[in-house]
């Protein structure tokens, strides 16, 4: 079956390397807007917020790696020591999905919008990657600050993020998907 829905679906991959040049305005208010029209459990649970600001972004990925060094996981704690790493690669827009942490499923409806935001920009050949390393910074002391810099409102809790660029390589090398974790009971 083919349909130009499901080639963007089996297009998507991770990308993991930008150009530095920012996506356009109407191309970035497209993917936010199809973020809001994700599922979600309850009305007015979710809050996305849109970071262009370079220096912003250098102390997100900072804050993120020292707190990386401090995880029980070791192949965290590798990447926050690595001085190569950057865990927006170069990005120049992250969006941050905050959910309302009292609302009923928040993290599921911040993961909804994550998805269509990653198949909105697929659609434009715009890059994505979904990533978590950075929300590590709000676990930092700096968390709370950060989360007001970022004017975050009260009672939300940043869920998900999605870094956004044009791509700079693609990754081929994902094996196409099958349907092996699949039962069908009819
Ligand atoms: C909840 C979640 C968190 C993720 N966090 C990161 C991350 O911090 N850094 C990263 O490079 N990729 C991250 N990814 C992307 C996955 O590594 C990627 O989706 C997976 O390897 C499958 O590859 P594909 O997206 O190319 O299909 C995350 C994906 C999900 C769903």
């Amino acid at each position: 079956m083919d349909n130009p829905t499901l080639r963007v679906i089996r297009q998507r991959r991770s990308i993991r390397s930008f150009k530095d040049e920012k996506i356009k305005d109407e191309e970035l208010k497209a993917i936010v807007e199809a973020g809001n029209y994700a599922p979600y459990a309850e009305e007015g649970s979710r809050y996305i917020t849109v970071i262009q600001n370079k220096n912003l972004l250098h102390k997100l990925n900072s804050i993120a790696k020292e707190v990386a060094q401090t995880m029980a996981l070791e192949g965290l704690r590798k990447l926050g020591r690595d001085e190569n790493f950057h865990s927006l690669y170069g990005a120049p827009t992250l969006l941050i999905i905050s959910g309302r942490e009292q609302s009923v499923s928040p993290e599921a409806d911040c993961a909804a919008a994550t998805q269509n935001i990653l198949l909105a920009a697929e659609s434009m050949e715009i890059g994505s990657c979904w990533i978590f390393f950075d929300l590590l910074a709000f676990f930092s002391p700096q968390g709370a600050e950060l989360r007001s810099e970022l004017k975050i409102p009260a009672g939300f809790k940043p869920y998900t993020s999605v870094a956004l660029g044009y791509k700079n390589s693609r990754e081929d090398d994902m094996p196409d998907r099958n349907l092996s974790n699949v039962t069908f009971v009819r």
